[in-house]
């Protein structure tokens, strides 16, 4: 970009995340105050191809901080992924006259956010997505109110599962990260946690459930990660081996609304200004994370080309709380 930051415009993109208009209204009122207009774009990178811009004024963004989804809309986008798309969105982001681009999304969107990067573009990317697998930041936007909507729900089934001396099987989301179930397993006291980066077997899991049911437990909770197999199959098996009576509950897309947590609607507030602040500054190709409660920026690159490592003493203490 050459000259100061005149006009910047916003999208949220892929699944959507508790915080993300928390995200949107605090990329809209810095860049506001710094003198720059902004626009934001409906329907993701969709919208953007088919040019759904509209101006933001300080009060299109209120009585937004507090609700659940994303009301600029989102999509998945194919064409996010292809050069022609990429070529296309850079033409129209300069029709636009935009200068630059804040897109708050999970790695995938990162992906796009550095080819638009790599065509030219100033782009800032701020995660926002409930699996937390980002890498380089310790958590994203949606991952805090994700996590206190499983304990809700895990805490419910847990009431029938005691009256009825069950076991259960929840299916946490998470894609082909465990880092979701690992957390919430610690937060809900499950006794087992089943995740794609710990390898399994039905025989550990009947084992680990053995331990609470020696000490006269009647009841179960296994915490699975969509990633790591499926609550029916599982349920299945383990009812087989143990003869025990055994639910499930896949949790789904309930986790992926509500109203964002406090935790969530202040680190959304904190990334998208420092996504501004760093377009202001002249960065672009930059993702906004935090690492040890800062703010920080660092490459895009390094946010998509890994997946954020699930901490294995976390899942290590859950699995001692469990015994
Ligand atoms: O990336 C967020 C997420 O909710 C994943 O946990 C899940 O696998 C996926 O999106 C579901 O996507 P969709 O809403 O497109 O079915």
């Amino acid at each position: 970009m050459s000259g100061p930051l005149r006009r910047i415009a916003v999208l949220t993109s892929g699944g959507d995340a508790p915080g993300m208009n928390a995200a949107v209204r605090s990329v809209t009122r810095t860049a506001l105050s710094g003198g720059i207009t902004v626009v934001a774009v409906e329907r993701g990178f969709e919208g953007l191809l088919e040019g759904r811009f509209r101006e933001l004024a300080v009060g299109d963004v209120g009585g937004i901080l507090d609700r659940g989804g994303t009301f600029l809309g989102t999509s998945r986008s194919e064409r996010f992924e292809t050069e022609i798309g990429i070529a296309e969105a850079v033409e129209v982001l300069h029709n636009k006259q935009v200068d630059g681009l804040v897109i708050v999304g999970g790695d995938g969107s990162f992906r796009g956010a550095e080819a638009l990067h790599a065509a030219g573009m100033c782009v800032a990317g701020v995660p926002g997505t409930i699996d937390n697998d980002v890498a380089g930041t310790d958590t994203s936007i949606g991952f805090d109110t994700a996590l206190n909507t499983i304990c809700d729900a895990v805490g419910k089934v847990r009431d029938t599962a005691s009256s009825h001396e069950r076991t259960f099987v929840i299916e946490v989301m998470g894609r082909s990260c465990g880092i979701l179930a690992t957390y919430a397993g610690l937060a809900c006291g499950a006794d087992c946690i089943l995740v794609p980066e710990v390898e399994w077997c039905i025989e550990d899991v009947w084992e680990q459930m053995l331990s609470g049911v020696r000490r006269g437990k009647k009841h179960s909770i296994i915490v699975l990660a969509e990633g790591a197999g499926h609550a029916f199959g599982v349920a299945q098996d383990l009812s087989e081996l143990s003869g025990h009576n055994v639910r499930t509950v896949v949790l789904g897309h309930v986790q992926r609304g509500g109203a964002p947590s406090a935790f969530d609607r202040i680190l959304a507030s904190r990334m998208g200004a420092e996504a501004v602040h760093s377009l202001m500054a002249g960065r672009s190709g930059i993702a906004v994370g935090l690492r040890g409660n800062q703010v920080e920026t660092y490459p895009l690159a390094e946010a998509y080309e890994g997946q954020h490592a699930l901490r294995r003493e976390i899942y290590d203490l859950a699995s001692v709380m469990a015994q």
